[in-house]
């Protein structure tokens, strides 16, 4: 870890949840908690609650939960030190880091550099935009429809008709030739100066940070190159950034949308698709697939509808596939972009092809189709063998019979014969494997029912000891730490008892805190949210109390035995469980 425990419960303490969530979803006080519309999940009356008593959400619809880091960290799709560094900002508080080694430092400085000529550059772009130069520009902008909310969102720009405009306007911001030769965005000779963009309609590309590491830039109209972009630089990484990714990054909706242009990023936007990003006058790279990944599981790829975009579809589609990205592939036609699409049909189309797009699987094998004349008999007996190989490869059964029978029906051919000819491209072999998997995992199941009944005993007493600290004295000398299996499980546990021992009382969202993993915090914040009625009356709670204490002893005197092979060991855990069916709490 960065940072000590110290700093970050202090961070904590000092960004109080229902004033950090109140930012950015309206709650209102109902008892001693606050209820709002889950961000987390679609909903028309309010379930989600944050309780500043615990200083922890929880959604009773959807079960998402757990501290201020948590919540930013899944609103904003932060990972955990950027979310420290938001949260320490969002409090006034300096945030130091590691010390720098000097190399390490003077690379930082670099990078810092090159990022605040990037903004000024941008500025003074956005600037000329809107000055008399600007105007043929702007007209420009116009007439493909964009509206000022949406320039001003992306912060488009103009760069003036003269070669070394930028260049000059730099250097009276202080900046040396050295650096600006580094910057990607002038080039120096023993000629002189010369700008990289000039009389274009210029395109910020950010990064997820909203930071400004370089340009795409557009001719007025018909020229070429129509697109200029950036040269890389030591802050402006093609493969591992995308266009648009600072907004998308917080939508909503479940999928990402792929597309070529930075224009169909804009149009997209501009018409409520706020998932759309785009790579940058590039093919996808896999780090870029890896990069989508951190925020969603499926795309829609909407890519141009000519022979390169499909060609770009094809080679993107099994690099995201690899990195578990579920893909599926928007028609276009008859139009070339999704800007084009959107201005003559309108988002409601759009919304529509998104419901529509098919998959992947179904994409690849409508392209092997084009390949061939459907109408002579010999090329379609060709495309039938490559579709049944492709469909050879799915490794899921039910999965595979699925699309053989929509192939089957789409390019009118017998599902039988189609069934046969997979079959003969080693269906064989696949289902071999599959068997043994499919053993396995019906044995896997039943041992993990059999887990995550043991799990939620353990869950239920975890959340009623938050809910009712006082529950540790009457649990005194019956329950310890050890008694909750689960590695996980008992980490939090001693966490828990030792806080209560130390300050009689807990703070379940500091014990989040000692995890930085997204999954981790959210899977301990779900510990202490355990859906379970709190209104039981006092006689039926004596008995549910006893009943779960019961249980967890039980298979903590289970899993012991399991553990020892001694035999007085043995002898005492039995005296133990015998004695367990006398227990009775009191409350
Ligand atoms: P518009 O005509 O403005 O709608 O462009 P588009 O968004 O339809 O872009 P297009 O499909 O022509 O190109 C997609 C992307 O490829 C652009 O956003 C650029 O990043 C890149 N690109 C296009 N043309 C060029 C070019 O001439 N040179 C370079 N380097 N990149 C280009
Ligand atoms: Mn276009």
């Amino acid at each position: 870890m960065f940072y000590s425990e110290d700093v970050v419960e202090e961070i904590r303490t000092r960004n109080d949840i229902v004033d950090v969530i109140s930012s950015y979803v309206p709650l209102k006080k109902k008892g001693s908690n606050y209820f709002g519309l889950c961000p987390f999940h679609n909903e028309k009356s309010p379930s989600f609650s944050v309780t500043r008593e615990k200083q922890m959400y929880h959604c009773f619809g959807c079960g998402a939960s757990g501290n201020v880091f948590t919540f930013v960290m899944e609103y904003e799709n932060y990972t955990f030190p950027e979310a420290l560094q938001y949260l320490a900002q969002r409090a006034g508080m300096e945030l130091k880091t590691r010390e720098l080694s000097p190399e390490e430092k003077r690379q930082a400085d670099y990078k810092s550099l090159l990022r605040q000529m990037n903004k000024d550059a941008a500025n003074y772009f956005y600037y000329l935009l809107s000055q008399k130069q600007g105007q043929a520009a702007r007209n420009y902008l116009e007439q493909r429809q964009l509206s000022n909310e949406t320039i001003k969102k992306f912060g488009l720009g103009y760069s003036d008709k003269y070669s070394d405009d930028l260049y000059r306007y730099l250097k009276s911001k202080g900046y040396k030739d050295e650096d600006l030769k580094n910057s990607g965005l002038v080039t120096i000779d023993e000629k002189g100066a010369t700008d990289k963009f000039w009389n274009r309609v210029m395109f910020p590309i950010m990064d997820v940070n909203n930071k400004v590491i370089g340009f795409g830039g557009r001719v007025l109209g018909d020229g070429k190159p129509k697109y200029l972009n950036s040269m890389e630089t030591k802050l402006f990484d093609k493969s591992r950034n995308l266009y648009g990714l600072n907004y998308a990054r917080t939508t909503r909706r479940s999928e990402m949308i792929i597309c070529e242009g930075y224009m169909d990023v804009i149009a997209l936007h501009q018409a409520g698709f706020t998932n759309a990003v785009a790579s940058l006058g590039t093919a996808l790279t896999s780090n870029q697939a890896s990069l989508l990944k951190r925020y969603t599981e499926n795309v829609v790829l909407a890519y141009d509808s000519d022979e390169a975009g499909v060609k770009a579809a094809l080679r993107a589609i099994p690099l995201l596939k690899d990195v578990g990205l579920s893909v599926r592939v928007l028609s276009m036609a008859p139009y070339k972009d999704p800007d084009e699409l959107i201005k003559a049909l309108g988002a409601e189309e759009f919304e529509k092809r998104i419901r529509e797009a098919k998959s992947s699987i179904m994409f690849e094998i409508d392209k092997i189709s084009a390949e061939y004349n459907q109408n002579d008999p010999e090329d379609k007996t060709k495309f039938q063998k490559r579709a049944a190989k492709r469909l050879a490869y799915i490794k899921n059964g039910l999965e595979r019979n699925n699309y053989i029978e929509a192939v089957a029906n789409q390019y009118f051919m017998s599902q039988k014969e189609l069934t046969a000819l997979v079959n003969e491209y080693g269906l064989t072999i696949i289902e071999g494997q599959e068997q043994t998997q499919q053993k396995q995992n019906e044995y896997r199941n039943r041992k993990e029912q059999k887990e995550e009944n043991k799990d939620q005993s353990q869950k239920l007493l975890l959340t009623w000891l938050v809910n009712e600290p006082k529950l540790f004295e009457n649990l005194s000398g019956v329950i310890t730490p050890r008694d909750f299996i689960q590695p996980i499980f008992y980490d939090v546990a001693s966490r828990l008892f030792l806080q209560y021992e130390e300050e009689k009382k807990v703070t379940p969202a500091k014990i989040i805190n000692q995890y930085t993993d997204l999954e981790e915090q959210k899977q301990v914040a779900a510990l202490f949210n355990t859906n379970f009625k709190m209104e039981v009356d006092p006689e039926n709670a004596e008995k549910a109390l006893t009943d779960i204490v019961k249980k967890v002893k039980q298979d903590s005197i289970e899993h012991a035995m399991t553990q020892s092979k001694d035999i007085l060991e043995w002898q005492r855990l039995i005296e133990e469980k015998k004695k367990l069916q006398n227990l009775q709490l009191h409350l």
